[in-house]
């Protein structure tokens, strides 16, 4: 195929890269993954995904192998996309594996190439890189380039294929006319480029991820007043959304971020910015008023029952850290859940796919069929994770299945009005709840005459 070139790389990045045309090897250690692979099966749940891979491999673009070095006879360019976990114990992101692939790749060289960074890294993880390359191989020549992703999982294909922007942080310009190259399709649906340093690039991806984080708790936290002084969330998320300088996106208040990436992230940067001697307090109180919130979303639930939970079934929907992925990483089920256990409750749930996660990091909690086999007797159900299914339940039938039909709704799927037709005690994110008097907290306040 017309310009197309061999790139190794493993993950929907890779999948997607082959299907702009280009041919891709993607290359894992894990040779379970790579025969699963082999044999059509996908290992992570990501909508599309399959399709992807299935039709580019028929097509002869995209292979995998465990063996780098093979891929790198042909390969004008390296993608590393390992995975950056928090480090056990201090919160920094574990790099090991970005460098035990760039020890590999460096051993594996056979002339120039271009080697880049999609995994998230710290500033500075470019340099070292380089470094370790160039002292491993000085005979060869090779460009480091920071090319951060933005995909969120369960919506990955899309947001590969329709980038608000590339990021691409290098000054090589055979290393940017080669990315050039490689997002071409992009580049003509005009998605911009942003060509820029390496370790501007780096930190674009930590300042991205980071601030979305602090606009969803301080979105939270405007949820929590509302809820004292009789204000609606949504309204004042759709007031302020308005205003183009805000923006609407990532104003939904709910029981705090999770996922394998706003956590991690945010406590990496506060991390870095610490060794560079610049506190970042914004962040630090993020991350802390992130973690409580999750385990306090069950005082929303003990609270309709006075906070007598002790022997109570709760109901929980949804366990993934968010719809359409099987990702139950840092979700906020999981802090409730604990929460609801330690107040005294048992706990029965149902998520579309995320249960077997679950299950590997849950105990004692009753795992059910579907969301009526859930609410079954349960005392109060607690919907955690906006899943499509949720948001059209047969209400009717919710409550004459449940013992108490009390339902404390954290992502705002039901209109308050509508449940207390249903005849629930209904409590949301902030807004009022439908089963208690209202009690106004009225701050004092001091009015100014204008004469
Ligand atoms: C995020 C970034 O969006 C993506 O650009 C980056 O590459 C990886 O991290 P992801 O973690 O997949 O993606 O999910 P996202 O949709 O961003 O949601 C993250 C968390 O924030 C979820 O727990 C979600 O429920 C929560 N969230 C999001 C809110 O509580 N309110 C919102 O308005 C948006």
């Amino acid at each position: 195929m017309q310009g197309s070139r061999k790139y190794a790389n493993c993950n929907v990045s890779g999948a997607c890269i082959a299907d702009f045309g280009h041919h891709v090897i993607c290359v894992d250690k894990d040779n379970i993954k790579i025969s699963a692979l082999n044999a059509g099966e996908i290992p992570i749940y990501e909508p599309g995904l399959d399709e992807i891979v299935q039709s580019n491999v028929r097509q002869g673009r995209l292979s995998f192998t465990t063996e780098l070095s093979e891929t790198l006879d042909e390969a004008a360019a390296v993608f590393i996309a390992v995975g950056t976990p928090s480090r056990r114990g201090d919160g920094h992101a574990d790099l090991s594996y970005v460098y035990a692939a760039t020890r590999e790749i460096a051993l594996a060289l056979k002339r120039f190439t271009v080697v880049i960074t999609k995994s998230t890294v710290p500033v500075g993880t470019g340099d070292e890189i380089e470094r370790i390359i160039r002292e491993l191989r000085p005979d060869i020549d090779v460009a480091v380039v920071s090319n951060p992703e933005f995909l969120r999982e369960g919506a990955a294909i899309h947001d590969f294929k329709h980038p608000d922007r590339i990021v691409v942080g290098t000054h090589d310009e055979r290393a940017r006319a080669l990315l050039a190259e490689i997002y071409r399709p992009l580049y003509l649906n005009r998605a911009p480029i942003v060509y820029t340093g390496r370790r501007t690039a780096e930190l674009i991806k930590y300042a991205a991820n980071a601030f979305l984080a602090t606009k969803i708790t301080f979105i939270n936290e405007i949820a929590d007043l509302c809820e004292r002084v009789g204000a609606d969330v949504q309204e004042v998320a759709c007031g302020i959304g308005l205003d183009n300088r805000i923006g609407p996106k990532f104003l939904h208040a709910g029981p705090g971020f999770g996922g394998s990436c706003f956590p991690k992230d945010v406590r990496a940067l506060i991390k870095t910015a610490r060794d560079h001697d610049v506190p970042m307090r914004i962040l630090e109180a993020v991350e802390t008023v992130n973690d409580t919130r999750k385990r306090a979303m069950a005082r929303k639930v003990s609270s309709v029952f006075a906070g007598l939970l002790r022997g109570k079934t709760v109901a929980v929907l949804g366990l993934t850290f968010k719809p359409n992925t099987d990702d139950v990483r840092e979700a906020p089920s999981l802090a409730l859940i604990t929460a609801l256990q330690d107040m005294g409750a048992r706990v029965r749930a149902y998520d579309p796919v995320g249960m077997e996660q679950a299950k590997q990091v849950l105990a004692d909690v009753t795992y059910c069929r579907d969301p009526y086999d859930c609410v079954e007797e349960a005392d109060a159900v607690v919907i955690v994770t906006e899943w499509e299914q949720f948001r059209a339940l047969d209400l009717e039938r919710v409550r004459d299945l449940m013992a108490c039909p009390v339902m404390v709704d954290l992502r705002n799927v039901y209109r308050p009005e509508d449940m207390k037709k249903y005849g629930f005690a209904y409590t949301s994110i902030g807004r009022l709840p439908t089963h208690e008097p209202v009690k106004l907290v009225d701050a004092p306040f001091s009015i100014a005459a204008a004469v």
